[in-house]
């Protein structure tokens, strides 16, 4: 492991603004660490691209966030959780923690019929990441997944409460419900800013599974296991937020998901690193 310091930041990326809402757990959950967050918005969505592709350009914000120093990285992207989370920790010097593991964890917890539903991009789902980490927490249960495209594109124009959006949830959820998922994972981190839409289509019976939440708490764990967590400094207030196309619309963005805090969103060439 390269030589780190507890103050040093936390970086955190995803396609787009989805990581925010990873961002806004661990702010909560670790008030006094910095973080470094980067939205490679000019390329998104990742959901329907290769895993060759999302490897390349998670390499490349790897190289991007360690020329910040950073301490740990947050893949807070499903996506690239799935395709690049092995190749970012084979040869990395510091602790790189993906979505999968702590949300499969809590969803195999608290299902009590074992129907667990799991929603998340086509390239998500199709790697079939969540029902394999599942099999191996707990095997025999019934892991159904299903991709929703269209709630990515929903959620990056704003559209989080429309009634297109509750016309499309109804369209890809229906056949969850129907097959009686009790407990249902949000397995993108756009979803989370879908919550209300979602719970309302799924019902009251369904438990939904955040995992920005449950990754946020097994980041504190791994870094005070590192003896990197940041202690006694204070609420940190230095963010940084980057973005690889239209800085101001992700700093808009950011104003409303992680509310009270100051952003500034400068836009870089994430092709350079
Ligand atoms: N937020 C990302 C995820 O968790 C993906 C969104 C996209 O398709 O770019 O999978």
């Amino acid at each position: 492991m390269r030589e780190c310091n507890a103050d040093a930041p936390i970086g955190v990326f995803d396609s787009g603004i989805g990581g925010l809402t990873v961002a806004r757990e661990i702010m909560s959950q670790l008030p006094e660490e910095k973080i470094i967050y980067f939205g490679d918005t000019a390329r998104l969505p990742y959901g329907n691209k290769s895993r060759e592709t999302i490897i390349g350009y998670a390499k490349q914000i790897r190289r991007f966030l360690e020329s910040r120093n950073v301490k740990a990285i947050v893949v807070a992207c499903n996506t690239a959780s799935a395709y690049a989370l092995d190749t970012l920790c084979e040869d990395s010097e510091i602790p790189v923690v993906g979505m999968i593991h702590a949300g499969s964890k809590v969803a195999t917890q608290v299902t009590v019929n074992g129907n667990i539903g799991v929603i998340g991009t086509s390239g998500t789902t199709s790697s079939g990441v969540y029902k394999k980490m599942m099999d191996s927490l707990k095997p025999g249960l019934n892991v159904i997944q299903k991709a929703c495209p269209l709630f990515v594109p929903l959620v990056e124009e704003g559209l989080w409460n429309s009634k297109i959006t509750d016309e499309v949830a109804r369209m890809y959820l229906d056949e969850l419900k129907e097959a009686q998922v009790d407990t249902m994972v949000l397995g993108c981190t756009h979803y989370p800013l879908l919550k209300e839409t979602i719970a309302r289509v799924m019902g009251d019976n369904v438990r939904l599974v955040n995992p920005a939440y449950e990754t946020a708490r097994e980041l504190k764990e791994i870094l005070r296991e590192e003896g990197l967590l940041r202690v006694n400094g204070g609420r940190s207030t230095g963010h940084e937020f980057y973005a690889s196309d239209l800085a101001d619309k992700m700093q808009e963005f950011a104003g409303s998901i992680l509310t009270g805090e100051s952003i500034n969103t400068s836009k870089i060439d994430i092709t350079e690193y």
